[in-house]
Order: C-alpha cells, then sequence, then structure tokens
C-alpha cells in the first residue's frame, strides 16, 4: 500500500501542475494523489504521510476568501481525527508581486489546522529569495513549508520541489 497521500486544492490550476510535478520527484507509485474534495475521508487512516497544497485566493481572512474552498470543509469533517501520528507538509503557492502583503498566507491556516488536529507541519522552507512584505505563512525566516510563484518564479519550482522533498525524506521515508 500507498503510504503517502497528496491532497490539493483547487484542480485545473497551477497547483494541481505542482502537486503533480511533486508526485513525479518523489515517484508517482508511491504517492496517492487527490483533490480534496473527491478524497474519502474515512481512508485517512491508510496514510502515514500527508502532504497538503494549496493556493492562497485573497482576502483578509484566507478561510473566507471563497465559499468554494474545499479545504475548508476537509478540515470541518475531520474534526476530531487526530492527526498527531501522520508526518505532514504543506505547499502554498502565492503571487508575491501582485501580493506582497498576503504572500502564500495560506500556509500559515494550514499550519493552524493541523495543529488544530494535534499534528504539526514538517518541510519547514527558507524565505530567502523571495520579494515580499508580509506573509502569515512565515515566521523568523522561514515559510511553514513550500512556498511557490508559479507567476513570477516559475523557472525556480522544480529546483525547489527536489530540495523539498530532500528535506522530507528524512522524515517521511517515502
Ligand atoms: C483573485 C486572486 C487572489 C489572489 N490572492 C493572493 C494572495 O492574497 N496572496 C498570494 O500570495 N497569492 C494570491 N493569488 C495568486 C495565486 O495564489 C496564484 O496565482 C496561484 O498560483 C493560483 O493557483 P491556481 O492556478 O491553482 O488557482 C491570488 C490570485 C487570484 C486570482
Amino acid at each position: 500500500m500507498k503510504k503517502t497521500l497528496l491532497l490539493y486544492w483547487a484542480p485545473g490550476g497551477s497547483v494541481e501542475h505542482v502537486a503533480k510535478a511533486i508526485c513525479e520527484q518523489i515517484g508517482t507509485e508511491k504517492v496517492e494523489i487527490s483533490d480534496v474534495a473527491s478524497f474519502d475521508i474515512q481512508k485517512l487512516g491508510n496514510y502515514t504521510n500527508l502532504l497538503l497544497g494549496s493556493a492562497t485566493i485573497g482576502a483578509e481572512d484566507w478561510r473566507d476568501a471563497n465559499d468554494n474552498n474545499k479545504w475548508n470543509e476537509f478540515f470541518v469533517k475531520t474534526q476530531g481525527i487526530d492527526f498527531s501520528n501522520k508526518k505532514i507538509a504543506a505547499f502554498g503557492l502565492g503571487n508575491q508581486i501582485l501580493y506582497p502583503e498576503h504572500f502564500v498566507d495560506s500556509l500559515g491556516y494550514m499550519k493552524e489546522e493541523v495543529e488544530n488536529h494535534g499534528g504539526m507541519l514538517l518541510g519547514q522552507w527558507p524565505a530567502e529569495d523571495y520579494k515580499y512584505t508580509e506573509s502569515e505563512g512565515e515566521k523568523d525566516g522561514f515559510f511553514y513549508g513550500l512556498a511557490l510563484d508559479e507567476d513570477h518564479q516559475a523557472e525556480y519550482t522544480s529546483s525547489r520541489i527536489k530540495a523539498w522533498i530532500e528535506i522530507l525524506k528524512k522524515d517521511m521515508d517515502f
């Protein structure tokens, strides 16, 4: 059985594109991938490693940003499920030029939600080489997960993914 599950939202855009690239990097035979809305939560217990992918689609509060954000539903439906025995990491997409004050904020909400479920995020990522002013997804020079900007730094995406997977390998043993 595959022990790694990658969940992402939304389908059809950059997040899905990057999600697939992450699976390729790990080895597609080792990762189950699904958009978060299609995933049957009953099966969550089958996986040790969870990779969670999202884009920040602006608003003051990411959770209120749009009713169509299925991550909100996921965290409500999984209330009461303990994540403490899982290895979890998040990747977040954003646009640092158009949204420099909210760059990859969704990583901050991922952290909060995972911690509300008793878990913690692995795979912190250095915030060097980005140009932004504020982010809910970063503290003390590190993002809470992999920050990607497909709109302005797409040329770095594959090397960033590669380096991040190397970091995760130490804990996730794919
Ligand atoms: C309406 C809208 C609002 C956005 N707000 C933010 C934001 O607050 N912070 C940020 O870093 N990126 C923001 N972005 C950029 C997206 O996160 C980025 O383009 C991402 O790659 C989109 O992924 P997708 O194609 O899978 O939807 C916004 C994009 C749109 C269209």
